[in-house]
């Protein structure tokens, strides 16, 4: 198997504050490749559990292979399924809930997953391979109406609708396979002005659309009160202000209960600028926590 990575984002930080009992039950809703679980099990006890969820059945093997420890129990399927798989195990609650949101660099780097326009790929952008909706499907069948509103929306793209226009006209032509096909049709009507390429917002906004990820984002802070117990703690890692906004809003209205929640970090919390030198992917990542207070 092809080694890929992942560096995992404000990992201590997130250990630090997520960990409130050291042989407690965590769950990380999106193990990915398994390094915020990696770095949670190096301060956990040998009496604590992890259960990791990912779509993405590539990931899940990676990560049991990245994290080889007897204490992470692995499930190939969607963060919203938690409070189900809880129930039919027949477990009251967990410690604590990490949500690192978005896709990782392994899916962006991997051509054949087709998430990058560096990458000449098919057109799939899926984080699950069994789910029928992919890109390609999008941009050769969608009205450019309905592609032009998932631009805008997901993408906050500006010229959505000179983009959707052509992609539509373009795949009258002939279809749209690949990640390349779609990148040059974006910057024929988009020229690159800056050092950003024309076709990120595109490719952003499809990614969003195809994987359902803000209907699953607003779905997360609902599952809490059937998943935490008092005193339990959920982190949310954002890499998207719309996904920022959502979060930050869900977790706002939670605690208006006062007496049931409270946010652990009122101001938001963004990596160091040596890790954003490290790492380019955490300059747009920011942190949230909840904790569950009765
Ligand atoms: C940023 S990565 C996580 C990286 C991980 N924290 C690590 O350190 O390796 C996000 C992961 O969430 C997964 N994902 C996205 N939406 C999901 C959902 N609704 N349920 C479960 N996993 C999801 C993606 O497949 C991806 O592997």
């Amino acid at each position: 198997m092809q080694k890929w990575q992942h560096i995992p984002i404000l990992a201590q930080t997130i250990k630090e504050l997520l960990i409130t009992d050291r042989e407690g039950f965590y769950i990380d809703g999106t193990l990915g490749l398994g390094g915020h679980t990696k770095v949670l099990l190096s301060a956990l006890g040998q009496a604590a559990r992890i259960f990791g969820f990912d779509k993405d059945e590539k990931a899940i093997e990676m990560a049991k292979e990245n994290v080889a420890d007897k204490r992470l129990t692995t499930f190939n399927l969607s963060y919203l399924e938690i409070p189900k798989v809880l129930e039919d195990k027949n477990i009251k609650g967990v410690n604590g809930i990490l949500f690192d949101l978005g896709l990782s660099s392994y899916q962006l780097d991997d051509a054949s997953r087709g998430f990058s326009f560096m990458e000449k790929g098919p057109l799939d952008m899926r984080f699950d391979a069994k789910q029928t909706l992919t890109a390609k499907i999008i941009v050769n069948t969608w009205p450019a109406d309905k592609i032009e509103e998932i631009l805008s929306a997901y993408g906050e793209e500006k010229f959505a609708s000179k983009i959707a226009q052509a992609i539509v006209l373009a795949a009258r032509e002939e279809p749209i396979e690949t990640t390349w096909q779609l990148a040059k049709i974006v910057e024929n009507v988009c020229p690159r002005t800056s050092k950003t390429h024309p076709a990120t917002r595109t490719f952003q906004a499809l990614r969003i659309a195809v994987n359902d990820e803000f209907g699953a984002v607003k779905g997360a802070p609902k599952i809490l009160d059937k998943v935490l117990l008092p005193g339990a703690r959920a982190a949310f890692l954002t890499f998207h202000s719309l996904e920022d906004r959502i979060i930050k809003k869900a977790l706002k209205e939670l605690c208006l209960d006062k007496d049931s929640w409270r946010l652990v970090n009122k101001k938001v919390i963004e990596p160091s600028w040596q890790e954003i030198k490290q790492n380019s992917r955490a300059r747009s990542a920011k942190l949230r926590i909840i904790e569950r207070i009765k």
